[in-house]
């Protein structure tokens, strides 16, 4: 650890949001400040609160966040973009109060929230605290948020709509991509929560990025450009801390002796993260496309994941049996482990912007079905721009084994292999002393002491 004596009194406190996608980054983030010689002090709430003991290192303070209260209300929690909306509310004197507690014993340096806590700008401008965010996805997917919001409107206004027309002045985006991003259901919800984050970020005192400048060269300019604030992408925070350590479910760690038996880049990966759910119909015809393709997988199926089921009861009669040892199913796995093992030949995925990255970072070829949020313009970016995987959109089961195969085995494969093998030397040069994430890092410590 570095013994530099201008951090010896710099204590930051970082308030991850309550999700895995969110809580990952933030604690690696938190690991990397710690090493350059920081204090860390992690604000939580109840609901999904880290594991402290994994971090004897750091200090926690835990904050009421209404979600008890909430049930007595009534109050319709059941999407992550409702909990946030919610807790944007909640949370605001809890956070005040413990902010105020810990500047009484010893002086805070900074604030480091998720961008998605909008709310913490007010308190901590209601303090005289410096307040960095930290935006867990892509600098693309803020560009294409900012963009589309105006047109939002007119697509919703629209009768019929032509799915995979371009969205005018953003060709990347069709209008299909559109209602996944902003899904009707909860719409208004999310619009409530992009706008105050982004209006939220303009007046932050800087913002640090998990992601890397030269994957995202036109996105990091355009932002230096239109943000008065700072950057730091400091590159994927996952190859600085592996995220094993935040995880909120137990990994299953028998899935990498499954792995050592397989032929090299045989397996197809398959895990759409901590927060989608989908319905009975689409899990059972992902089944059925596993067991057409006759590839080798290995299936994450969080439990509740499926609407209506447990965990794998929706699965179709005879499914186990048809597919035999060449299937593994598991209900959390030690993914990053997992993407980086020689069996694994492709990564069927949602696209959450950790699993993005994790992929990028090793080279493994992405099959891409995105669900929601900004899963839609990360997947564009991985087929479209950087073509380092293809789309599976509603895939059949015909079409879920052609692809699977295209991928594993034939020629589109190989080259997209070979652009996925190139972006990952990419991002081990960012991160080599002199490489742009390196010295983002630099800078950002340079930053904070000066505040
Ligand atoms: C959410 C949003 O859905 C996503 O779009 C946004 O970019 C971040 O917040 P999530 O859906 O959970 O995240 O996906 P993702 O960003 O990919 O994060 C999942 C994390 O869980 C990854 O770090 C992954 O390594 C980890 N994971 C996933 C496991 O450790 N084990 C598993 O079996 C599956």
């Amino acid at each position: 650890m570095s013994t530099e004596p201008r951090l010896n009194n710099c204590r930051l406190v970082l308030f991850p949001l309550p999700f895995q996608g969110h809580i990952n980054p933030m604690l690696q983030l938190a690991n990397i400040l710690n090493t350059k010689g920081f204090k860390i002090t992690i604000i939580h709430t109840h609901f999904n609160s880290p594991n402290q003991s994994n971090y004897p290192q750091f200090t926690f303070k835990s904050i009421s966040d209404g979600s008890s209260e909430s049930k007595n209300m009534n109050l319709n929690l059941d999407t992550p973009d409702s909990i946030i909306n919610f807790m944007n509310k909640s949370c605001i004197n809890p956070l005040r109060d413990c902010l105020v507690t810990l500047q009484e014993e010893k002086p805070v340096t900074c604030l480091i929230s998720d961008a998605l806590w909008h709310f913490s700008q007010s308190v901590a401008d209601s303090l005289n605290l410096p307040r960095i965010v930290l935006r867990t996805s892509s600098m693309s997917c803020i560009l294409v948020y900012s963009a589309l919001l105006p047109h939002i409107k007119n697509c919703y206004l629209k009768t019929t709509i032509e799915e995979e027309d371009p969205i005018p002045d953003l060709s990347l985006i069709t209008e299909k991509d559109m209602l996944k991003i902003f899904n009707d259901d909860r719409k208004e919800g999310e619009l409530e929560l992009i706008f105050s984050m982004i209006k939220t970020i303009k007046a932050a005192s800087g913002i640090i990025w998990n992601t890397f400048k030269e994957l995202e060269e036109p996105a990091f300019c355009a932002i230096t450009q239109n943000l008065c604030i700072p950057s730091f992408p400091l590159g994927p925070f996952h190859k600085y801390f592996p995220a094993s350590s935040s995880s909120l479910l137990e990994q299953d760690r028998s899935v990498m002796l499954w792995l050592d038996l397989q032929p090299v880049r045989s397996v197809v990966y398959v895990s759409f993260g901590s927060i989608t759910q989908m319905g009975k119909a689409e899990f059972s015809n992902m089944a059925r496309g596993l067991a057409k393709s006759k590839q080798r997988f290995l299936w994450v199926v969080r439990p509740g994941s499926v609407s209506g089921s447990e965990w794998l009861q929706s699965l179709p009669k005879g499914f186990i049996e048809e597919v035999g040892e060449r299937g593994c199913i598991v209900k959390w796995a030690p993914q990053q482990e997992v993407l980086a093992h020689p069996a694994i030949g492709g990564f069927w995925t949602h696209n959450g912007w950790n699993s993005t990255l994790e992929s990028i970072c090793e080279g493994v070829p992405m099959i891409c079905s995105p669900c929601s949020y900004d899963q839609p313009i990360n997947a564009r970016y991985v087929t479209d721009v950087w073509r380092v995987g293809v789309m599976l959109d509603n895939g059949k089961e015909e079409e879920i084994g052609r692809v699977m195969k295209s991928v594993i085995m034939e020629e589109e494969g190989s080259e997209i292999r070979q652009r996925s093998n190139y972006l990952q030397e990419k991002v081990n040069r960012s991160m080599e002393k002199g490489g742009s994430a390196y010295e983002s890092l630099e800078n950002l410590v340079d930053f904070i002491v000066s505040l």
